[in-house]
């Protein structure tokens, strides 16, 4: 019985060198470049984070606007962001946040911006108009109420997150929460 040498070749030998370095190097030029291209997407935005705007000793049962600035890191891009919200205590002495942006077309809304309706928000681009507790009127263009902040409250100062759905029905509703 004839044993079978099982020999490599000089060109094998060769190629598989060629093959494993060739591949070692590679791998080491695109992992820097493949980590530089995607690693911004993987790290969380600062999008999301609660920002402190208000002391709460300040806050009154009249809703007042409050501006805030902090710095958003979008992917590859920094910027600083200011947010605004109207912000009162209801009738439970809970704390409100809305937001300015109208459902509208989206334009901001003031609070007793309108003589005529002194206890609602209103809207100067169409006259849309929403309760105190941001609920839309009736019959005006806005077709949903306006948007809640997330809210956290730390040794007496107001952070606002991102916005939500404010789930409001009727006018005598407090909102908030
Ligand atoms: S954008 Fe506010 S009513 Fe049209």
């Amino acid at each position: 019985m004839s044993e079978k040498k099982q020999q490599v070749s000089r060109r094998q030998f060769l190629n598989y060198t060629l093959t494993g370095v060739g591949g070692f190097m590679a791998a080491g030029m695109l992992a820097p470049m493949v980590r530089f291209a995607i690693d911004p997407v993987l790290q969380a935005t600062g999008a999301s984070d609660m920002q402190p705007v208000i002391d709460v000793s300040e806050i009154t049962d009249e809703p007042q606007k409050v501006d805030w600035t902090f710095e958003q890191v979008d992917a590859w891009y920094t910027s600083d962001t200011t947010r605004s919200a109207w912000v009162y205590k209801n009738a439970n002495d809970e704390i409100v946040a809305l937001s300015p942006t109208c459902k509208h077309l989206g334009c901001a809304v003031n609070w007793a911006g309108n003589s005529d309706y002194p206890d609602q928000f209103f809207c100067p681009c169409h006259d849309g108009r929403y309760y105190k507790n941001g609920l839309n009127v009736p019959n005006t263009p806005p077709g949903a109420a306006l948007d809640l902040f997330e809210m956290q409250v730390e040794e007496g100062t107001l952070y606002l997150g991102d916005v939500k759905e404010n789930p409001v029905t009727s006018p005598e509703e407090e909102g908030g929460a």
